[in-house]
């Protein structure tokens, strides 16, 4: 039902569901997949998408120190991923993206959820 609802308010307002949706993904296979995408040579280390075991050592700061991380860069990883023409919320709805992928194979512990 409330996709329902949400759906019928972007139509009202005129906002494209599918864009809204799936923006995170986009700038994921653009800027991010490079590195983080299961198969490909990744530095040591790099958290794989979807590989619940890559990303358990680091949900524990939870979402705010993962934002940091991706805006400023960490270890091998350059900031935005080295795309420095994404705006923080892109690069920050690419992480929803990737967060997304291992939730929902396996909730986090209630008490590592964060409020948005
Ligand atoms: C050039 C390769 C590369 C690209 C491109 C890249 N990353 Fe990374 N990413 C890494 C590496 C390597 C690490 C591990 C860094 C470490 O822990 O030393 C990492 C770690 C992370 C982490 C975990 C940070 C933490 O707090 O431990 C997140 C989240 C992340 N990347 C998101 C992204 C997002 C979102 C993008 C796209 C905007 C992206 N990465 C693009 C290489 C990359």
């Amino acid at each position: 039902m409330n996709s329902l609802k949400l759906m019928i308010l972007c139509c009202a307002i005129g906002l494209p569901v599918a864009a809204l949706a799936d923006e995170g993904g986009d700038v994921y296979r653009q800027a991010c997949a490079v590195c983080h995408a299961v198969g490909v040579a990744v530095a040591p280390g790099t958290p794989r998408l979807g590989v619940q075991s890559d990303w358990a050592g680091r949900l524990s700061g939870g979402k705010p120190e993962m934002l940091r991380a991706v805006l400023k860069g960490k270890g091998a990883m350059p900031p935005k991923g080295g795309d420095a023409s994404l705006s923080d919320a892109q690069a920050g709805a690419a992480l929803d993206y990737m967060l997304s992928r291992i939730i929902r194979s396996q909730p986090l512990a209630s008490g590592d959820r964060r409020p948005e």
